[in-house]
């Protein structure tokens, strides 16, 4: 309860298809991280690989890509104690949840997206038939991403403005199934659009963009290829001697999205006193190099450790899941697919419903730790949880439990106990019996009960 007061929760995908540079660093890896060290922020940062699919028919692109943009997020210093960071196609919920929007979402709204118009404005212009060459997941981009967003009822999410109108339909999409489904499900989440955040202009001047094929490499290629770009920035014809203007200047721009204001007072006074071009680009070099090379350092051994990485993925899938699963349970529960047997005993007993329903209670142990009990209608002791380190942990998981019951939970019969799993953890086991009829009894009360607290939310 705490944790939704105080923090944001910031949500943010990374679509995978290139290979992170210069304008990509400074225009959105960088202030992400930064975000992610405020004590008022939780946030989400993930890899947007379905989205990729979309864009991109070329497997290896695609996988070299992920695992690219991973370790260049991670080595600018990603801290994944701190921040959720996961894949996209992790998180079964998440295509789920598309779907589910997927029936809400009023096809002419999509009509109205921009790339799919854009597409079909060409198509028209060139007199072809107006969906030529238009895939549905083209056509269905802005419902993947609402899902996205949705599964973690995200706050704010930082795009660039290109992406606003996709942020306004994720709210549509929120409102439209709360109205429906009468319960409010999502939360409204806002595009977050940061002003002081430079866009790096390219080697040509035009904004830096792969598109445009006129990008400076993060770290592929190293300092080499770092400053082999840099020496290509297109300048003006003015010669040594004569004075310039840092202002229509792509490389002082470049050079001020790395430099304190009094380093980029000085470069300014610098090229006014006529600093040649070739002693210029050197000298963004080596302040672009000063940040970068101790981050480069990390990304390659990152990149040397592909196992490592995908260990902090799988983790932070489990976080992302802790939270999606039960949202998705929930909704299935609200939309009619629920399991037969929990709609049936549900219905077949009031009496059960108040006064013998099984019932979770927290406390906190001698070490700190936090954990909970689950007790049964009777009030027999039935499982006893793990302990964890914070509230919220102990509480997502009582949550997870209530969401899904009996469906997620794994339960690990031993000689004489049996311990819960969810997603392949263990969170709890009942009571040590001494035999294994004992045990037995007690395995079916914990079935029943936790059936029960299934159908209480
Ligand atoms: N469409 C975004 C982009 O191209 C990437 C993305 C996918 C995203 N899912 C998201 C961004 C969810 C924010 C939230 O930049």
């Amino acid at each position: 309860m705490q944790a939704s007061t105080m923090h944001t929760r910031v949500l943010t995908g990374i679509t995978t298809t290139g290979t992170p540079h210069l304008g990509n660093y400074v225009g959105a890896i960088r202030p992400a991280v930064a975000a992610s060290r405020r004590d008022d922020v939780d946030a989400f940062y993930f890899m947007a690989d379905y989205h990729a699919l979309i864009k991109c028919g070329d497997a290896a692109r695609v996988e070299r890509s992920r695992l690219e943009i991973a370790a260049t997020w991670l080595a600018a210093g990603l801290d994944p104690q701190r921040v959720t960071f996961y894949r996209q196609s992790d998180i079964p919920e998440i295509p789920e949840l598309t779907w589910f929007l997927t029936c809400v979402a009023s096809k002419g709204m999509l009509n109205r997206a921009h790339a799919y118009k854009a597409a079909v404005d060409r198509n028209v212009e060139s007199s072809e038939d107006a969906d030529a060459g238009v895939t549905a997941g083209l056509y269905m981009y802005p419902v993947l991403m609402a899902a996205d967003i949705l599964a973690f009822d995200a706050n704010q999410v930082p795009v660039g403005r290109d992406q606003i109108q996709h942020i306004e339909m994720a709210r549509d999409l929120a409102q439209r199934f709360n109205h429906l489904y009468d319960h409010e499900f999502f939360i409204l989440p806002e595009a977050l659009i940061d002003d002081q955040v430079a866009t790096l202009p390219g080697l040509d001047g035009r904004k830096m963009s792969k598109s445009y094929d006129n990008t400076i490499p993060l770290f592929a290629g190293g300092s080499k290829a770092l400053r082999a770009a840099i020496m290509r920035i297109v300048t003006d014809s003015r010669a040594p001697g004569e004075p310039k203007d840092a202002d229509a200047s792509a490389l002082f721009t470049i050079y001020r999205a790395f430099a304190s204001a009094a380093e980029s007072a000085a470069f300014r006074q610098a090229l006014l006193d006529g600093m040649g071009w070739g002693d210029a680009k050197q000298a963004l070099y080596e302040r672009v190099e000063a940040d970068v090379a101790p981050m480069r350092e990390r990304y390659v051994s990152f990149m040397r450790d592909p196992a490592g990485i995908e260990s902090i993925l799988q983790a932070g899938a489990r976080k992302a899941r802790a939270i999606a699963m039960p949202k998705v349970a929930a909704l299935r529960a609200a939309l009619g697919l629920r399991p037969f047997g929990a709609v049936a005993s549900a219905g077949k007993s009031p009496v059960a419903r108040t006064d013998k329903l099984p019932r979770l209670a927290s406390f906190r142990d001698a070490d700190g730790n936090f954990r909970f009990r689950l007790f049964s209608g009777q009030g027999e002791e039935l499982l006893l949880s793990v302990g964890f380190p914070d509230p919220q942990a102990a509480g997502v998981v009582q949550k997870w439990l209530k969401a899904l019951g009996a469906h997620a939970a794994v339960l690990q019969v031993q000689p004489t106990n049996v311990s819960l799993e969810l997603d392949g953890k263990a969170v709890a086991s009942t009571p040590d019996y001494h035999d294994e009829q004992t045990r037995d009894g007690a395995l079916a009360r914990l079935r029943e009960a936790l059936a029960q607290l299934a159908t209480t939310v």
